[in-house]
């Protein structure tokens, strides 16, 4: 038992089904219709993209059901022609391909070659080298995995391989994912929180997965205040990055596209539009027509709240018109970006969940609504732990020191 509970949970949640592999539905189903027309196409199919999205777990998932044995090999491990050619080219003539296809129970082999992009600089030519060799000799299909398909090295890997391509997994996915494994690990959490988390992985759910476990395993609850010291990791490249392809779109599916594999804030990054459209039109029609799109994307993101992730696609297609009113007037220009007033609305909802919080103990104490507790209750119990912190009142509401500190300080944000 005590084993169990110190698995990590990318582990313990790593999908063996592939249905539950969650997002990037396209890549699965040309990945998975490759694999069943193997012989008509290429004989190697290269997954890439970011970290954290699923391609190992694709191709694991994919075996399971499928039956097949992976012949496994992580590139970034074994680099040389000698050590690539010792482990994969036996590999290749186990199974010819027309014993494989179609053949779910015999199942057959595959060659995994996990982490492409780690053969790295010239010295290593020989290891591409190796590779495309194997797969022009190999029996069998050659799957590879690789984050960056763009470096130079392995440029001659991409014209044999059917190139399958992985986005960062969306927002509410990871949300959807988190909920269901705080549901799991009896973790009772503040959606905000997960939304937060989620946020902040820009899209990669091991880290997203990582982050919840460690911020809630212990108290078995997590709080939007847990995750303030996340908030400011990779926050500014990221929002600086999809600032820039906002503003540089050249059309409304550009910006589509961009808005739905950014993992920026939502309500921070329409704060940001906002204070940089006068710098991005100059023209005062454009600038008013700009705005009027970015007002609407302000009411569907108020209508989306916390849940009504359905109507994500109509903020994206609003603020997408915002950023190609006239794609032929853009000049590159320096983003403001405004760390205060993003700060001052973070800790305005932060502020927020901490006062219904204490409001519910109040409440649950004097047997009065939250309004009540709020409106008559609180400026009472500030004015008392200003004046006494240690006063028995706060253990009998049950306050923790943080919210003891909250109410004291109070008015002073
Ligand atoms: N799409 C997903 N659905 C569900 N869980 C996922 C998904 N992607 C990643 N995970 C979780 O994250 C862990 C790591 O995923 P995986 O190893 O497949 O990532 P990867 O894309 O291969 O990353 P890298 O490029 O770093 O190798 C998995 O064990 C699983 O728990
Ligand atoms: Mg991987």
């Amino acid at each position: 038992m005590q084993k169990q509970s110190n698995l990590l949970w990318v582990e313990k949640y790593r999908p063996k089904k592939i249905e539950d592999v969650t997002g990037n539905d396209e890549a699965k189903a040309l990945f998975l219709e490759w694999l069943k027309n193997k012989k008509h196409t290429r004989k190697a199919v290269l997954l890439y993209g970011p970290p954290g999205v699923g391609k190992t777990t694709l191709v694991m998932a994919t075996a399971r059901e499928f039956n097949f044995s992976v012949i496994e090999m992580n590139a970034s491990d074994t680099r040389s022609e000698k050590a690539i050619n010792a482990v994969a080219k036996p590999a290749t003539s186990y199974t010819s391909l027309d014993n494989f296809s179609g053949a779910a129970k015999t199942g057959g082999n595959v060659l995994f070659l996990d982490e492409v992009d780690g053969i790295a600089g010239n010295e290593d030519r020989g290891g591409v080298n190796a590779i495309l060799k194997i797969v022009e000799e190999s029996l069998v299909p050659v799957i590879m995995a690789a984050n960056d398909p763009d470096i130079e090295k392995l440029r001659p890997l991409k014209k044999v391989c059917l190139l399958v391509r992985f986005h960062q997994v969306r927002i509410p996915l990871i949300i959807a994912l988190l909920q269901k494994i705080c549901v799991l690990e009896h973790v009772k959490a503040e959606f905000e929180a997960l939304e937060r988390i989620a946020q902040n992985s820009r899209g990669d759910v091991r880290s997203a997965i990582n982050d919840l476990q460690s911020l809630s395993e212990e108290n078995h609850s997590l709080t939007l205040q847990d995750t303030m010291m996340l908030s400011s990791r990779n926050k500014d490249i990221s929002m600086d990055d999809t600032l820039r392809g906002f503003f540089s779109a050249q059309s409304i599916a550009d910006t589509s596209r961009l808005l739905s594999y950014s993992s920026v804030d939502y309500d921070d990054f329409l704060l940001s539009v906002a204070d940089n459209l006068p710098k991005r039109y100059l023209d005062a029609t454009e600038l008013a027509k700009a705005f009027d799109h970015v007002s609407k994307a302000d009411v569907f993101r108020g209508r989306i709240g916390t849940e009504n992730w359905h109507l994500l696609k109509y903020f994206f297609n609003a603020l997408a018109e915002a950023s190609a009113v006239n794609p032929a007037s853009y000049k590159p220009f320096t983003f403001i970006t405004p760390p205060i007033r993003i700060m001052t609305l973070f800790w305005t909802k932060g502020k927020r969940t901490m006062l219904d919080a204490i409001c519910d103990k109040i409440g649950a104490q004097c047997h009065v609504s939250h309004q009540i507790a709020r409106e008559q209750y609180v400026p009472y119990i500030r004015l008392i732990l200003q004046k006494k912190p240690k006063s028995p009142l706060a253990a009998w509401f049950k306050f923790t020191p943080e919210e003891v500190d909250f109410l004291v300080k109070m008015g002073r944000f």
